[in-house]
């Protein structure tokens, strides 16, 4: 039967003539309805290991604004609290985990199969997601790339230059190297148990990639990317998979051959024009409005909106921001979005 998941027929190297959309971190808390299921979960973690509750929230803007994919809804940070590190959120400033920076340190974490003993409840949300989507709504399922992971479990915490990390890799590179192998091997494993569940599409976040440059760059952030997207096809043939080497330039020419991804995801920085010519033409490309427009809405959202949509229209594409969404987005500015996208006729 053909496909009729727009989504998926992007993803399949298809031009639209309206293109999928769907938008990071569409659930959150720019929504009232996102909030007050939170509310009742307690707390952020807790939200995201209640599967039914999880499971609601990524629904929330489904029904509210008929998107063409659904994100589960979890975080990056699951994997390392799955393999033994402490991990929690402080309001107004972001996440907190236990650190690694010396042998004994990496000693204490486990290996790829203990993590399923904590993340059961996330494969739990995917199989009511599949239950629950409207029929032409994709799932995607998510996890982040060894090297953004790393730098949160080196460091303890979001880092704005991801610092601690390029120490360690410079001070001792052998022990660097043997965390993002773990990363690399839990993630397959996860993501892995995501599409059994139901997940129809998944996406590796590398949201720091862009302070990798030259050969670490290559070796950390391209090539990890390239193993798990090779075990993921291997166990799971066709699966589609979207990379996002958030802010990497230049590197994102070339990126979906050497990795073998089927659509590379674009930062707002850069230029859809360049990127219709450097990097759509090795096929699906996503992307790539800025979030700020999500705030600010008006004649800008649509004019921005309407030359991203106009210089990917000769090859396939997934209309999405370039970031998540802010917490102090208009819920308005999102609809004037999909309105302009969906009234864009190519
Ligand atoms: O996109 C989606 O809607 C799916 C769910 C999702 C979340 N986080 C939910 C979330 C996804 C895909 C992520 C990915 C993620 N998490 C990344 C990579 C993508 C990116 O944004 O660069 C990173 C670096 C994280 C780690 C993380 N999680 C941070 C730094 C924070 C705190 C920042 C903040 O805004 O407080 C989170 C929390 C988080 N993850 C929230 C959501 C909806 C906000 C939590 C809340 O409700 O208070």
């Amino acid at each position: 039967m053909a496909e009729t998941k727009t989504l998926l027929r992007a993803l399949a190297g298809e031009t639209l003539e309206t293109p999928p959309i769907w938008m990071m971190r569409q659930a959150g808390r720019y929504l009232p309805e996102y909030r007050a299921t939170r509310a009742q979960a307690g707390d952020f973690l807790s939200l995201c290991y209640n599967s039914e509750l999880a499971a609601e929230v990524t629904l929330q803007p489904i029904r509210r604004y008929g998107f063409d994919a659904a994100i589960l809804f979890a975080d990056i940070l699951l994997v390392p609290q799955a393999l033994g590190a402490d991990l929690w959120f402080v309001t107004g400033e972001g996440p907190r985990l236990s650190t690694i920076t010396t042998e004994a340190d990496f000693a204490k974490i486990g290996t790829r199969d203990d993590i399923h003993e904590t993340l059961n409840p996330i494969y739990e949300t995917v199989r009511i997601l599949r239950r629950e989507l409207p029929e032409e709504t994709t799932l995607i399922g998510f996890a982040g790339a060894p090297w953004t992971v790393a730098t949160y479990m080196i460091a303890g915490r979001g880092t704005p230059d991801q610092g601690p990390a390029h120490k360690l890799m410079a001070e001792n590179e052998p022990l660097f190297a043997s965390l993002i192998d773990r990363l690399t091997e839990a993630t397959i494993d996860y993501l892995s148990a995501q599409i059994e569940a139901g997940a129809e599409v998944v996406k590796i976040f590398d949201s720091w990639a862009g302070s990798l440059k030259g050969d670490a760059f290559d070796k950390y952030a391209l090539e990890p990317c390239r193993v798990i997207t090779a075990a993921l096809k291997e166990k799971h043939p066709g699966i589609p998979v979207i990379g996002f080497p958030r802010e990497a330039g230049e590197k994102y020419v070339g990126f979906a051959k050497a990795t073998g991804v089927d659509c590379v995801a674009l930062d707002s920085a850069v230029d859809p024009k360049w990127a219709a010519e450097h990097v759509q033409v090795d096929g699906c490309v996503q992307g790539n409005l800025k979030s700020s427009h999500m705030v600010t809405g008006g004649q800008a959202l649509i004019d921005e909106t309407r030359a991203i949509v106009e210089a990917f229209s000769n090859g396939p594409h997934i209309f999405n921001l370039g970031h998540g969404i802010t917490p102090d987005a208009d819920p308005e500015n999102v609809q004037l979005m999909i309105d302009t996208v969906r009234s864009a006729k190519r």
